[in-house]
């Protein structure tokens, strides 16, 4: 990919690592202070991404229960609006992919077409209902073809707030007796602040009123856009991690004619220039181990070695245990719904030195990096052993 050095490692090589100590030559993980105070045991971090969203529809306080059950160390909300301006978890602010909202009679007639980030959607969007009314809709799974037994739970679960995932990240570590952090990302932020419903003023306000706006707090704030995460570096002092898409621009500054790219913003230069206002890079996997055009793995590139250089975190996305999600070196059969080697994409991504992966089964992810720890120990225990 443009901007990044392959390095001279086979894939092949690091996939058949499993089970392998580090050598001297691998990355030590890089974890900033404060994260590393927190989760003493937790490296790389599981983040579940939209909850445990394989086993339930996403953005729901039973997706983030079940991702928390599993061992994940923070729950992402994606967050979008109201109308009455509360911060609620859905991916996009058009929700009828993940609500039953087309299917209201009293609804009907809030149906728009909007442009969003310069995209013509039509649909149901957050903006143009209360609260109260949102949560009089009921999730459904986003894609009942590939995961059929989420369906089971559609219909069952609401909107969530932010609030409402906080509260229960804190309730269940409580419970639990260790720290469930909380990944929120905010969502179209340039369109929402458009409209007069900024999302970083709320989102502060929230984490302030729950003691969660400092430094140490189990917090990361992320964004595709750039303006709002220096934005939000002005107003808070929580980690922040700079997205980076696959292919494109951040909007923001494709709608100000800047015409830096994501490719510009993973070169030496442009990491140099996010860790002036973010702790962390949230690339997406192919930015680390880009595929071919048949969805085999290439050779990796420096950009983990290049953001520990910029003192950057790097947490990437996205890992889902699906052989349709997977390069076709770790796919099993060809049903793209059956689970294919999702272990051997964990390990690749762990032994190239990622700080954390943000997880559709989180499950999967604690056990792959247990497996790696377990290694880690068998190995020291083997080579320290008298002879
Ligand atoms: O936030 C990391 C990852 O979730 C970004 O992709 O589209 O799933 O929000 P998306
Ligand atoms: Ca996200």
């Amino acid at each position: 990919m443009s901007g990044l050095v392959a390095l001279p490692v086979s894939v092949a090589a690091l996939a058949a690592s499993t089970l392998v100590a580090p050598g001297p030559a691998e990355a030590a993980p890089h974890v900033s202070g404060a994260v590393a105070a927190r989760h003493p045991a937790a490296h790389p971090l599981v983040i579940a991404h939209r909850g445990a969203s394989g086993y339930r529809p996403e953005h729901t306080l039973a997706a983030y229960q079940l991702a928390i059950d599993m061992g994940a160390d923070y729950i992402e909300p994606d967050l979008v609006s109201t109308r009455d301006h509360v911060l609620v978890a859905r991916h996009e602010n058009e929700i009828s992919g993940t609500t039953d909202v087309a299917t209201r009679p009293e609804f009907a007639d809030r149906r728009r077409t909007k442009v969003v980030d310069g995209v013509s959607i039509a649909g149901w969007f957050t903006e143009d209902f209360t609260l109260a009314e949102l949560k009089r809709l009921r999730a459904k799974e986003r894609i009942p073809d590939l995961r059929r037994h989420n369906t089971l739970y559609d219909g069952r679960y609401q909107v969530p707030t932010l609030q409402e995932v906080i509260d229960l990240a804190r309730r269940a570590g409580t419970q639990r007796h260790r720290t469930v952090g909380v990944y929120p990302e905010t969502k179209h932020p340039t369109y929402f602040r458009s409209i007069g419903l900024p999302l970083e003023e709320p989102l502060v306000r929230t984490l302030r009123r729950n003691g969660l706006a400092h430094r140490r707090a189990p917090v990361f704030v992320q964004s595709f856009e750039v303006g709002n995460l220096r934005r939000l570096n002005r107003m808070i002092d929580v980690p922040l991690v700079q997205l980076v898409d696959a292919t494109g621009a951040p909007y923001d500054l494709r709608a100000a004619g800047d015409p830096r790219t994501y490719a510009d913003l993973v070169t030496r230069r442009g990491l140099a220039g996010i860790s002036r206002y973010a702790d962390g890079v949230g690339p997406a996997k192919a930015w680390i181990v880009p595929r071919d055009a048949a969805g085999r793995l290439l050779a990796p590139t420096s950009l983990v070695r290049d953001a520990h250089a910029a003192g950057l975190l790097v947490h990437t996305w996205t890992f889902r245990n699906e052989n349709t999600f997977l390069p076709l070196d770790f796919r099993r059969g060809t049903d793209p719904a059956a689970y294919g080697d999702a272990f051997a994409e964990y390990e690749l991504f762990f032994s190239l030195g990622v700080d954390g992966v943000f997880s559709d089964q989180a499950d999967t992810a604690v056990a792959a990096r247990g497996e790696r720890a377990g290694s880690r120990v068998a190995v020291g225990q083997a080579v320290g052993a008298p002879g």
